[in-house]
């Protein structure tokens, strides 16, 4: 039986997702796509931490370690911020090693960079985790762009952000009281600056551009605000008037192919398709020219919708894997 080596970078949340999922699939995977996969190491920054048992497997704080094996077929990054995210992954692709990254503040800022180097390199590379999580939007989109023309995408992006608006709208609590339940929930992190100033959604929104309209706007044109003005007041002015908040992150095509957006918050009716997109959802319309308008939803960020993105993005490597990995 032939063998795929991998290596995580990363044992946090998404990291050891994917651990979990592999190692609980490892049957079916087998059965469905003919391997066995071998988990050589897991990289993370602090090797004293205390972490779940991974028998077998060496628990690393140097790249080197991967990198000074051959064998390695793929790579599952998920850790913090550009770098060293980008250099390892620009270096494994450089060594022919396939990548799949959840990455979205590394991948809005290298994903082109990246996607250039595997292409010339002839290696696979895996990015749906970075957006929306478990919604498999970027493969839909590459479906849809065989055959069809994106002209919008709007999206619901950040989970966190449109927990918030929901409870201050459902509780009638101020901004403060709903970040708090969602820190307690373990939906907003210590420091939820990027989600409720609408960094996060911005990021996501650029891959999307990327890959929609095969480029990114120039960042500092788009405004990007985020839910931290909105005031309770607003929202039970909004409810009356029978309309809701929504956090939106919004982009389009002109007829010149230039593409322009913004990210914020955005009052809709009951005829809007993200009226009824309610908690930690994220939710994704994407319009097009022969399709029409089509949305997607689902959960946006946490261990298992993320890292099982991650491990779709995997199948479908493996699927191709008589192009792009030589099996030990
Ligand atoms: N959490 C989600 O729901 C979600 C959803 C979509 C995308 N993402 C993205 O996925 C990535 C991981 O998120 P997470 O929630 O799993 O984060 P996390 O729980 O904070 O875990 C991050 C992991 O990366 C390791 N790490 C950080 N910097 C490193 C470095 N320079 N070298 C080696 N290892 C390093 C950490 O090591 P230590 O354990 O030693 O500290 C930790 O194991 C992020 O880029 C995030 O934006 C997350």
């Amino acid at each position: 039986m032939s063998t795929i080596k991998v290596a995580i970078l990363g044992f946090g949340t998404v990291g050891e997702g994917v651990y979990r999922i592999l190692n609980e699939k490892k049957n079916e995977i087998k059965l469905q796509t003919g391997y066995t996969i071998e988990i050589s190491s897991i990289v993370v920054r602090d090797v004293t931490k205390n972490r779940i048992e991974t028998p077998g497997i060496k628990i690393t704080d140097s790249i080197q370690d991967v990198f000074a094996d051959p064998d390695i077929d793929l790579i599952f990054e998920a850790i913090i911020g550009e770098e060293p995210a980008f250099a390892y992954l620009s270096k494994a692709i450089s060594k022919g090693i396939n990548v799949i990254t959840a990455n979205k503040a590394m991948f809005a800022k290298h994903g082109p960079a990246l996607i250039k180097q595997a292409e010339n390199q002839n290696v696979q590379i895996g990015f749906e985790a970075t957006t929306a999580g478990g919604v498999p939007i970027i493969r839909t989109l590459k479906n849809l762009l065989q055959a069809d023309r994106v002209q919008r995408i709007q999206g619901i992006l950040n989970g966190t952000s449109n927990f918030i608006l929901t409870k201050m709208r459902q509780d009638n609590v101020p901004f403060e009281v709903a970040l708090e339940e969602a820190q307690a929930n373990g939906f907003a992190e210590a420091d939820p600056s990027d989600d409720i100033g609408g960094k996060d959604a911005f990021r996501k929104l650029m891959i999307l551009s990327d890959l929609a309209f095969g480029r990114q706007p120039i960042w500092e044109d788009i405004q990007i605000n985020g839910i931290d003005k909105i005031h309770s007041d607003d929202v039970s002015v909004a409810t009356e008037k029978g309309l809701r908040y929504r956090h939106i992150a919004d982009i389009s095509i002109d007829e010149n192919g230039i593409p322009s957006g913004s990210v914020g918050p955005v009052l809709i009716g009951p005829e809007h398709p993200l009226y009824g997109v309610d908690g930690v959802d994220n939710a994704i319309i994407v319009d097009t020219e022969y399709l029409g308008a089509l949305t997607l939803i689902g959960p946006g960020a946490g261990m298992y919708p993320t890292a099982s993105a991650m491990i779709s993005d995997f199948l479908h490597i493996v699927g191709k894997r008589e192009k792009v990995l030589i099996p030990s």
